[in-house]
């Protein structure tokens, strides 16, 4: 694992409270990388990701799911319209909060669907409340994992699954121009740390899940930060930007950062799908 000890839980809330916007003008209404397998177009790739991880997770019809990180709601709200499931969504960011349910009265699904603007690491949930805990690119931003995946054992049901898309360290963290790049990319993007697959499959084993399903989309996925970086260098983002703060600047500025990892696996991107087992 990697940390980033200069990372506080305010930064990591300010920095969605003021580029929400941002993600939406350059990216649309999922706040994740697009799964690629052929040429589709961004906004294809990134729900196919959210498709694909729904399968994996194997949402049934009507089931409750607790969307931990639920960004501007475009997992929750599309789990809520084409599955029928009752959606909690949590964010950190009042702007993500209303964002979210104003989508969601939009698109008909207010009576499905709640959002809430709390912390997932002080998340009060009574025990065996959801079928499925689902998080795309949450749990980067988590301080204690560990502790997350004991309370999403808590919160689920027996026979309940957790599925997640995470941004990881590589395994080649001895290389120190690897590790650099890694606590760079945490930085930018306001990440306390990133765990690899073998830290993730462990704190889900400790929790008492049973980890059914791993994937590692790294080179599906990398490419969402050429385009991002095109848009950016193509339009007036980045302008806007520096009227917001040096922070929003400095994450725009990362996206070379990010794709350097990618391309050097110094940084995976995985997919971990998860059980509690029934007895
Ligand atoms: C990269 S965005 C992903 C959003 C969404 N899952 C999606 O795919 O569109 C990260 C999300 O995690 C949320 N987040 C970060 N730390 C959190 C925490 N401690 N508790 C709740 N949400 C958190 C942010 O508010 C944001 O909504």
């Amino acid at each position: 694992m990697i940390s980033c000890p200069t990372v506080e839980k305010s930064s990591i809330r300010s920095h969605y409270e003021l580029s929400t916007l941002f993600y939406w003008l350059l990216w649309g209404r999922h706040i994740h990388h697009g799964l690629w397998h052929g040429d589709e177009t961004p906004a294809v790739a990134a729900q196919q990701l959210t498709d694909t991880l729904c399968e994996l997770a194997q949402i049934e019809r009507g089931q409750s799911v607790l969307d931990v990180g639920c960004g501007m709601g475009g997992s929750s709200i599309h789990l809520a319209r084409q599955l029928g499931c009752a959606v909690t969504g949590v964010t950190l960011s009042q702007v993500q909060r209303t964002w979210a349910s104003t989508t969601a009265r939009w698109r008909g699904v207010a009576g499905s669907t709640r959002f809430l603007r709390q912390d997932a690491e002080t998340l009060q949930i009574p025990e065996r409340t959801f079928d499925r805990v689902w998080s795309i690119e949450c749990t980067e931003h988590l301080f204690d994992k560990p502790e997350f995946f004991r309370n999403v054992a808590r919160w689920l049901k027996p026979g309940g699954r957790v599925a997640i898309c995470a941004w990881l360290a590589g395994d080649g963290l001895e290389d120190e121009d690897q590790a650099q790049l890694v606590y760079d990319v945490c930085e930018g993007f306001v990440c306390p740390s990133l765990g690899s697959f073998d830290d993730y499959r462990g704190w889900m084993e400790e929790a008492g899940l049973q980890v059914e399903t791993t994937r590692d989309w790294t080179d599906q996925v990398a490419q969402t930060w050429e385009i991002c970086r095109d848009r950016v260098a193509r339009s007036k983002v980045r302008w806007l930007a520096r009227l917001v703060d040096q922070e929003t600047v400095l994450f725009l500025d990362r996206f070379d950062t990010i794709l350097e990892a990618y391309r050097t696996y110094a940084m995976r991107y995985g997919c971990l799908v998860a059980t509690k087992p029934r007895s």
